[in-house]
């Protein structure tokens, strides 16, 4: 396939816009800058543009750095949804694996991929799910053993899943879960008499939030971070 083809297909762009990435020389084909149109690629080659890895098929597997005020669904009346910072082709066919609040910041992946999606959110696999957290009121000193033994939310039938609690300053703590249930680190903090004041996602299994991503930003997940939700 022609090299200005396989843009159009990957990127969405028309012919002559796909001749003007060409231009700007930010075209990696395996390993190379390559500003020809007519080069050839295969299925084995491997083409980057901008940092990011362009697919013609298969599964898309991305980390996004969720800002404050975006929400994780395809519409909302109220605001706007972190779809809008994703500029890839094909958009009906991403979810969210896992979503965050509206004012939660941090780690959120992105999937056409059910099956792995599924893995990432079922209670079933309990995937751990790793949140820096800021607190109103101090750390009280039973607080890690109340979350290792499971907590009452309100509504709900039994405790909560052990949990582990590190924590970081007097007001200040990274918690991992192994469920998802709606708001459930506000919950168990509010069960304990506590308010969370802002709350970050670091880490989903093992795959941790690039630091090198601005607020807003995405990047494809690795080969390896992708796998490592099957472990
Ligand atoms: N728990 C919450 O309360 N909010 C989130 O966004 C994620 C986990």
């Amino acid at each position: 396939m022609r090299l200005d083809k396989f843009l159009c297909d990957t990127l969405g762009v028309t012919r002559k816009e796909a001749h003007q990435i060409l231009r700007s020389k930010q075209v990696i084909v395996d390993g190379a800058m390559e500003k020809r149109a007519a080069s050839h690629v295969t299925e084995e080659s491997v083409v980057e543009w901008q940092g990011n890895q362009l697919k013609l098929s298969g599964p898309r597997y991305i980390m996004l750095y969720k800002p404050e005020g975006f929400v994780c669904s395809h519409e909302d009346g109220t605001n706007p949804t972190a779809f809008e910072l994703i500029d890839e082709i094909k958009m009906d066919r991403l979810h969210f694996a896992g979503r965050l609040d509206v004012d939660t910041t941090g780690l959120v992946l992105i999937t056409d991929d059910g099956q792995w999606s599924h893995r990432i959110t079922s209670p079933k696999h309990k995937c751990e799910k790793t949140y820096r957290v800021w607190l109103d009121e101090p750390v009280e000193e039973d607080y890690v053993e109340k979350f290792k033994q499971g907590i009452q939310l309100k509504s709900e039938d039994g405790l909560t899943l052990p949990a582990h609690l590190d924590v970081r300053a007097e007001k200040e703590v990274l918690l991992t879960i192994h469920e998802g249930k709606y708001h459930q680190v506000k919950r168990m903090f509010a069960a304990l008499g506590n308010r969370v004041e802002a709350l970050h996602r670091e880490k989903i299994g093992e795959i941790e939030m690039d630091e090198s991503l601005e607020l807003g930003e995405y990047r494809y997940l690795t080969e390896e971070e992708v796998n490592s939700i099957w472990k």
